[in-house]
């Protein structure tokens, strides 16, 4: 029986990848859609795709009531976000949260309720396979590099910052040992030019028309720099780990970080987002 979801922001950079592979997959069933513009048509029409059955609502109670929903995957916005998996979880459905800029708080929230509901809550700031081998490389050489910064740049249109890719990695980083950084002389001027902090982490932000998703990781001691660089295109990367998260989440319960497995290749999904 393929798996039913619930799509929240389908209509978006994201959906409109997400969606298309949901359609076309055989182990998933699109059951509820989410997005304002064109609300009230069918989704598949709007992404320029068969007729499917499944109204796009600009409400996801709508969306999600009666559809017997297994997974909600969430790619919307930070002021919805919170809603949209909420209304998943109630309705007894498991959650892939891959909307950024939600607030910790709101995430250990959500997660609790998940907890309570006996269903899995999936938080994924990156959901590409580089950008997982990035998070990898940085906590490698930070066991051997202790001065780091973060330089992330988007387009303007991204409405959080610093990014949750930034934020992710800047916390993964605290959490690994290795040498201490130095010391930070910086007295006068503008503070703010040091960019955001996340513990002993400093994020600079870009916002520019010509950027999709840009990272640098820079690792810093006297005499040698190392920089992690990571680029993301288009939303593509994205759907294969996606579809491998909405099943993985199935068998969880609370709030996952991370799923072993979830970057291994799976012919049986990429078999069918390929095509
Ligand atoms: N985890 C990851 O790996 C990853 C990767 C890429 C992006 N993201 C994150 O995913 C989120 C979506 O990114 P995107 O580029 O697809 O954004 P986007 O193009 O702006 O799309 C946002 C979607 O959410 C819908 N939406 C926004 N506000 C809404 C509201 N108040 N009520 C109902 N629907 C609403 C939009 O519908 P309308 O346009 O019809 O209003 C649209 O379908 C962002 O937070 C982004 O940072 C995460």
């Amino acid at each position: 029986m393929p798996i039913r979801v619930v799509f929240t922001g389908a209509t978006g950079r994201v959906g409109r990848s997400m969606v298309p592979a949901i359609l076309r997959s055989t182990d998933f069933a699109l059951v509820g859609a989410v997005g304002r513009q064109r609300a009230g048509e069918d989704v598949g029409v709007v992404l320029g795709m068969r007729e499917t059955g499944v109204r796009l609502e600009s409400e996801v109670e709508e969306a999600v009531r009666g559809t017997g929903g297994q997974v909600l995957i969430d790619f919307s916005a930070p002021e919805v976000a919170v809603k949209h998996c909420r209304a998943g979880i109630e309705a007894g459905m498991a959650v892939v949260m891959g909307t950024t800029g939600m607030s910790a708080e709101d995430v250990s929230e959500l997660g609790r309720l998940a907890a309570s509901r006996g269903v899995g809550a999936f938080k994924a700031p990156n959901l590409t396979l580089a950008g997982h081998l990035m998070f990898r490389c940085a906590e490698l050489v930070r066991r051997y590099m202790g001065d780091v910064e973060i330089i992330e740049a988007h387009m303007p249109e991204k409405l959080d910052s610093p990014s949750g890719t930034s934020i992710e990695t800047a916390e993964r980083l605290e959490r690994v040992g290795g040498p201490p950084p130095g010391i930070d002389h910086t007295r006068f001027g503008l503070p703010e030019s040091r960019g955001a902090r996340v513990g002993s982490v400093r994020i600079h932000s870009l916002r520019l028309p010509s950027i999709y998703d840009h990272q640098e990781v820079l690792f810093s001691r006297p005499g040698e720099l190392l920089t992690i660089r990571y680029e993301q295109y288009t939303t593509e990367p994205l759907v294969g780990p996606t579809l491998r998260a909405a099943r993985l989440v199935l068998g969880a319960r609370g709030l996952v970080h991370d799923f072993p497995g979830l970057f291994e290749d799976d012919p049986a999904i990429s078999s069918h987002t390929n095509s």
